[in-house]
């Protein structure tokens, strides 16, 4: 197959740095001689993103899979912000909830339990086509494939189907052509669900918490997504690892980010999500930070974030 896709050597990390030692935090690349602002997270200079260009038509959809397997590193709130930014820019966006919790669906202020046709009805059931269930957003442009958990019935129910890999896919397939990007918000495991994501996707996009510990999964992420490359989908690419959860402040942070960087160097994004309170207000509000707060630092980064995904 291909090269390797990171360089595994480098996530072998040892144990978070003792900031007690004087030593801690003079690790990788923060060291000054480069034109580097020594606060900028990524430790290199930036690239140059051109302003997305106005679009005439639309489609066919460029799919991404927003995907991690550990929880509450955010891909929720980066699939509804990421889709408003993009929306803002022009582009026609579908959000795909593929996560029996519903969170996607309840940020985008619609209330799972109350509905009575969902991606489980469009993915298990023959006569549902995907217009029965798309449903517009606030926001002009974004749409919302919604989910509940009846989902979480399909993962069982899908495991003795032809074709069970291919379920999302050809689901979607009929809509892609009204669309410029589907964003799949992905359950937090590598089980069926997130599979058939990626076995329909054209990119992976893996938001990443500034954790210590978040390193640690990042390995057999990447290697599900190699199987699903080398069986399923072999057009399948990772888009860009996006750092989530940033706090400028500590050292810590800044030490993952580092080492982040090291071991994927040009498929990190530029653009760093700094953690703020104001996202979960945003899930109490059911709207994204780009209409909640537009002009706050989180929705202006989702905007850097979604004109660097649009230049990818
Ligand atoms: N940048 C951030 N700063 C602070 N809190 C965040 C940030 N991004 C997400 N959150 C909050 O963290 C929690 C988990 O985020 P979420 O997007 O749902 O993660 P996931 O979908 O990966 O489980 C939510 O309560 C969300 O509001
Ligand atoms: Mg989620």
């Amino acid at each position: 197959m291909s090269a390797p896709l990171f360089d595994a050597e480098s996530l072998r990390m040892g144990p978070p740095p003792d900031p007690a030692r004087p030593e801690a935090g003079t690790g990788t690349g923060s060291t000054g001689g480069s034109p580097v602002d020594p606060l900028d997270p990524t430790v290199r200079p930036r690239r140059e993103i051109p302003e997305p260009t106005p679009l005439s038509s639309h489609g066919p959809a460029t799919v991404l899979a927003m995907c991690n397997q550990k929880g509450g590193v955010g891909k929720t709130t980066s699939t509804i912000n990421l889709g408003a930014a993009l929306a803002e820019y022009g582009r026609r966006v579908l959000l795909v909830d593929f996560d029996p919790q519903g969170a996607l669906s309840v940020g985008l202020g619609v209330q799972p339990h109350e509905l009575d046709i969902t991606i489980y009805n469009l993915i298990m059931e023959r006569r549902v086509t995907i217009d029965d269930v798309i449903r517009p957003t606030g926001v002009e442009g974004l749409d919302l494939l919604p989910s509940n958990i009846d989902l979480s019935a399909a993962e069982v129910q899908l495991v003795t189907e032809v074709g069970r890999e291919q379920t999302l896919g050809r689901t979607i397939a009929p809509a892609l052509d009204r669309y410029d990007y589907v964003l799949v918000d992905c359950q937090p495991s590598l089980g069926l669900l997130t599979v058939n994501a990626l076995a329909c996707a054209d990119g992976v996009l893996i938001p990443l918490e500034c954790e210590f510990f978040s390193l640690r999964g990042v390995a057999l992420l990447m290697d599900t997504i190699e199987k699903v490359q080398d069986r399923l989908n072999p057009e399948l690419a990772i888009t860009g690892i996006l750092a989530t959860m940033y706090d400028p402040r500590t050292l810590h942070t800044r030490e993952v980010m580092a080492r982040v960087v090291e071991a994927f160097g040009e498929l990190v994004f530029d653009t760093v999500i700094n953690r703020t309170v104001r996202f979960p207000e945003t899930t109490v509000a059911g709207e994204p930070i780009t209409r909640w707060a537009t002009r706050s630092q989180g929705a202006q980064a989702y905007r850097a974030l979604a004109r660097e995904v649009i230049a990818r």
